[in-house]
C-alpha cells in the first residue's frame, strides 16, 4: 500500500486554520504566523492557505502584497531602515545611503545575497532633531555620518 506523507508545511497551516479559524477574517493572522516562522510566505503555502480558506490565491497574494510586514522571499537576518521623510533628507541621508549600499552591496528594497542584511527605507523613525537617522532591527541609530553607518553595519557583519 502506498502511503503518501503529509507536506510539513501543509501540516503546520491546518493547524493554524485550527486555531485561528478557517475564514476570510483568520488569512492575515495565519499569514502573520507563516512568516513569523519561516521569514516569508512560500508560494506552496499560499496555496495551501487559499486552499484551506476556500478563497482564491490571488486573494491571498494580494494581502501579502499589501503590508509591508510580509513578504514572498526570505529577507536578510538584519533588518536595516534608513529615514527617508524630509527632516533626515535634508540632513544628509543621499550620502548615507550611498554609503550603505556600497558597503553592504544591495539596493533598498532587497537583501544581501549572504542574506545578513535587507536594506529598506522608513518613514520617521520619530527622532527628527538626531538626523539623519536609521534602524537596524529594533535599534535606531542617529546623527549618522556615513562613516559611522557603514562603522554599525561592519560590527553586525
Ligand atoms: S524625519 Fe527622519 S526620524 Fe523623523
Amino acid at each position: 500500500m502506498l502511503v503518501v506523507e503529509k507536506n510539513a508545511l501543509t501540516e503546520e497551516i491546518e493547524g493554524l486554520v485550527e486555531k485561528l479559524g478557517n475564514d476570510r477574517s483568520a488569512l492575515l493572522k495565519i499569514l502573520h504566523e507563516i512568516q513569523k516562522k519561516h521569514r516569508h510566505i512560500p508560494d506552496f503555502a499560499q496555496q495551501e492557505i487559499a486552499r484551506l480558506l476556500d478563497i482564491h490565491p490571488v486573494e491571498v497574494y494580494s494581502v501579502i502584497s499589501f503590508y509591508a510586514f510580509l513578504n514572498t522571499e526570505p529577507k536578510g537576518r538584519n533588518l536595516v531602515r534608513v529615514c527617508q521623510t524630509i527632516t533626515c533628507d535634508m540632513l544628509g541621508k543621499k550620502a548615507l545611503c550611498d554609503a550603505i549600499t556600497r558597503e553592504i552591496g544591495c539596493n533598498f528594497g532587497e537583501s544581501t545575497k549572504d542574506h545578513k542584511f535587507h536594506l529598506e527605507y522608513a518613514n520617521c523613525l520619530g527622532l527628527c532633531d538626531e538626523g539623519p537617522a536609521m534602524a537596524v532591527n529594533e535599534k535606531v541609530y542617529t546623527k549618522l555620518t556615513p562613516e559611522k553607518a557603514v562603522a554599525i553595519l561592519n560590527d553586525i557583519k
